[in-house]
């Protein structure tokens, strides 16, 4: 490898640009950005010059002096083609792209492995929190248990604005799209999706496994509404989007992601705006946490910067855990203690309980919490989101 690191970026949207600032204050970093492939044409960018600036893919992917593809776009198909063909390629990548990651993560694992470069993508998950880094390296045993936390970044900062400043939940996603902290489409961040490929890419690192999105539950805060944030304040509770990943035996893993009602004594309750939080249970350790910026150009931007020098060093994940746990499977049969609110029973009469708890009518507002079986919610999942109900665990 040369002495300096050139570098092909594709996408100069928000991580892009704040790779380029950081990569511009990082003095240890012996690398220079070559090319910037975009498709928007005749648009002003800040930070490169123009003349390093392609439409033409080819320009970094077959460009001999060009040892390292950053792909930092948001089109998921166009990204799992610009991966593919820069691994085929002999070009080492570093990915940001969570959903093209969570979908095929396992073909490109492969192909990396037979043309001997290395695919690292710590920026695809909970921003620059080093979580990947960490599985792979500290966590590199079977003791780990669960694997929680808020994963998104935007649905945190609504909820913070919501809970906290009484903000409307349309203000506060339109303001959390103009930080740069939500998706070209931000329903991935509200309804749970972008939290769930997060938790498909971290569970490969955490157990081992590769589970596919459609196997996992997943709702988000879409559907909240002012009575349920209301509940919540009674009850001394705030509202929280979290993924988790759970060993429920030896051959057993369940995905879920979904709003949880965290108190005071949960770690997760401190963790405001763009901040994400994971917490992780080990056998022997108890709990650990970590928390950091979850989104944003410069903490994701960091986290890119982070693996192009890990990459100065040749550095590969070793995904030892694929060895280790391989007869995991993904079982949705667990017992979940619920708040779910509806405006008419209709909505809920073929939802069968194992128990209510609690439960609540008016003319306007119901809820009912108590304990359910995932799978309940698995089989009615066209209806929560056909009649948009709330749900959150507790
Ligand atoms: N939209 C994502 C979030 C960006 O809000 O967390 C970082 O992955």
């Amino acid at each position: 490898m040369n002495n300096i690191l050139n570098i092909g970026i594709f996408g100069y949207g928000t991580v892009g640009e704040g790779l380029a600032h950081v990569l511009k204050n990082s003095e240890g970093i012996k690398s220079q950005i070559k090319k910037v492939c975009v498709r928007t044409k005749n648009k002003e960018r800040n930070g490169i010059p123009q003349s390093i600036i392609t439409y033409n893919a080819d320009d970094i992917l077959k460009n001999k002096d060009i040892d390292l593809v950053a792909e930092l776009i948001d089109d998921d198909n166009e990204a799992y083609r610009i991966v593919k063909q820069a691994l085929i390629n002999k070009k080492n990548v570093v990915s940001a792209n969570k959903k093209m990651l969570a979908q095929h993560l396992q073909e490109l694992i492969k192909l990396q492995k037979k043309h001997e470069v290395s695919l690292i993508y710590e920026a695809s998950s909970c921003g620059s929190i080093p979580i990947i880094r960490n599985l792979e390296e500290y966590y590199d045993n079977d003791l780990i248990q669960s694997l929680s936390g808020i994963m998104n970044g935007s649905s945190n900062y609504i909820l913070s604005k919501i809970f906290n400043e009484n903000t409307e939940y349309s203000k506060a996603l339109k303001d959390a799209q103009k930080l740069g902290f939500a998706e070209t489409d931000p329903s991935s961040d509200v309804e749970g999706y972008d939290t769930l490929y997060k938790l498909i890419i971290l569970t490969v690192h955490a157990f081992g496994v590769f589970i596919k999105s459609d196997e996992v539950f997943n709702t988000g805060i879409s559907n909240l509404k002012a009575y349920d944030i209301k509940i919540a304040k009674q009850k001394g509770f705030k509202i929280r989007l979290i993924g988790q990943s759970t060993k429920l035996d030896d051959s057993k893993i369940n995905l879920h992601v979904c709003p949880k009602f965290v108190d005071s004594k949960d770690q997760s309750y401190n963790v405001e705006d763009h901040y994400n939080g994971i917490s992780i249970n080990g056998k022997f350790y108890d709990n650990q946490f970590m928390y950091g910026k979850g989104a944003g150009a410069h903490p994701t931007g960091s986290a890119v910067l982070s693996d192009i020098s890990a990459l100065e060093y040749n550095y590969k994940y070793e995904y030892k855990k694929l060895n280790l746990n391989s007869n995991l499977e993904h079982s949705n049969n667990l017992r979940l203690h619920i708040y779910i609110s509806f405006t008419n029973f209709d909505q809920i009469k073929n939802f069968n309980f194992i128990e209510i708890n609690e439960q609540f009518k008016s003319s306007e507002h119901n809820y009912i919490i108590g304990k359910i079986n995932l799978t309940e919610l698995i089989k009615h999942k066209h209806i929560i989101e056909k009649e948009k109900l709330f749900i959150a665990t507790i």
